[in-house]
């Protein structure tokens, strides 16, 4: 009897998930693997992927196309609470998970499997995020995770199937292990180890070397509608057009890139060089409307939420009852969050250069320091004899 009849497994092409396939027929007696490509605009060609499924032994291989769904449903949430994993990481790979886990879960009930599977090993923040949304989805839905018992190096993998007749192209393998979709790579492992070793330039696809870069700077303007971005330089544009336009246009100037040890929900901590230029320039603007369109109680507040929020993506709790409330909070807080912000790219540098709303807080005639000053200067005396009272009533007592 094996683990389970008919398995769909996550599947990306590359070796782990290629011997995924054999692992789980050979050594847990599955009967059927049902392979499932998401694409997630990383810009491979999966047809050839799907292919390969089926060559590699794959009874069934779905390619399922949700960039759009990644962006509007998972990436623009995630902009609106301006989420930045330990103030820097964009989550870029992170929330493409939970919609894998989602596609999963839909693809095994209906193919009516028993099982779904995923090639994570056992040290990253992956595996969680996989089989907690699965759980979180379909309580009853086994999770088999191959990669994470198996304990075979990568050459051990590939030798494990070949015996079961896989080839593996001998074109040299890249040292790095990478995670792409539209919103950004994700690069780590081999001479990045070290965390003194300053990456090379090959790692980097999507954002041009400073030394590339235009010598003259480029302004964008974002427009936002109820904090999720609308349109590019006046241009109304779908959420996928928009992150593609704007990747373009911010790695061309070599903005988007990150460089950080950050530490994982296993306890590790890990060199990760992240490439994210339009989701880190989208939040950043975001922000910036939102200090135009939000009171200052409600900014300073809904700080602490989002990094909760970025917490819980991270953590793998997408699908938690704390964050839908996190989620009714941000909602409520993006009603006027509309308007337009002004950028600067140059040299590696995203600037802030304005910002303006039809929705806007300011108010001139109470913060101009010119003659049409409103604001009464006078009451500002008892408003800090009241505001100070505790702190001269402490400082007499305790002189
Ligand atoms: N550290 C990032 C995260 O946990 C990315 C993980 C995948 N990275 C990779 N290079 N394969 O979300």
């Amino acid at each position: 009897m094996g683990l389970a009849d008919k398995v769909v497994l996550a599947y990306s092409g590359g070796v782990d998930t290629t011997v995924c396939i054999p692992y789980l027929k050979e050594e847990y007696g599955v009967k059927e693997v049902i392979t499932l490509a998401a694409d997630l605009g990383q810009g491979d060609e999966l047809e050839p992927i799907r292919q390969k499924a089926l060559t590699c032994g794959a009874a069934e291989s779905v390619v399922t196309d949700v960039t759009a769904s990644f962006i509007a449903d998972y990436a623009f949430p995630a902009i609106q609470a301006n989420a930045l994993y330990e103030n820097r990481y964009p989550l870029s790979t992170a929330l493409a998970r939970p919609l894998i886990a989602k596609l999963l879960v839909e693809t095994a009930a209906q193919y009516g499997a028993d099982a779904v599977a995923h090639g994570c090993t056992g040290k990253g923040n992956d595996q969680v995020r996989f089989d907690v949304a699965i759980a979180a989805l379909n309580p009853d839905l086994k999770v088999l995770a191959p990669a994470r018992e198996w304990g075979m190096s990568r050459e051990e993998a590939m030798a494990y199937g070949e015996k079961f007749g896989l080839t593996f192209p001998v074109k040299k393998t890249s040292p790095y292990s990478i995670d792409r979709n539209l919103l950004g790579r994700s690069i780590e492992a081999g001479p990045l180890e070290d965390p003194w070793n300053e990456p090379t330039e090959e790692v980097f696809v999507m954002t041009r070397a400073i030394a590339d870069t235009p010598d003259e700077p480029e302004y964008v303007e974002i427009g936002f509608e109820q904090g999720l971005p609308v349109s590019l330089n006046g241009d109304a544009l779908a959420p996928v057009a928009l992150v593609s336009a704007l990747n373009d246009i911010v790695g061309r100037h070599g903005v988007g890139r990150i460089d950080m040890v950050e530490n994982r929900l296993v306890g590790i901590k890990s060199r990760e060089i992240y490439e994210a230029p339009a989701l880190l320039v989208l939040i950043a603007a975001h922000r910036d409307i939102e200090s135009l369109t939000l009171t200052g109680d409600v900014t300073q507040y809904k700080r602490g939420i989002e990094q909760s929020y970025a917490q819980l993506i991270y953590n793998g709790l997408w699908y938690s009852p704390l964050k839908s409330a996190l989620d009714a909070f941000i909602a409520q807080t993006q009603t006027r969050v509309s308007g337009t912000v002004k950028i600067k790219l140059f040299k590696g540098n995203a600037i802030i250069a304005g910002r303006k709303s039809d929705n806007t807080l300011y108010t001139d005639e109470l913060s101009t320091y010119g003659e049409d000053d409103k604001f009464d200067h006078k009451a500002a005396e008892g408003f800090i004899y009241v505001w100070g009272l505790p702190t001269r009533v402490w400082a007499q007592k305790t002189r």
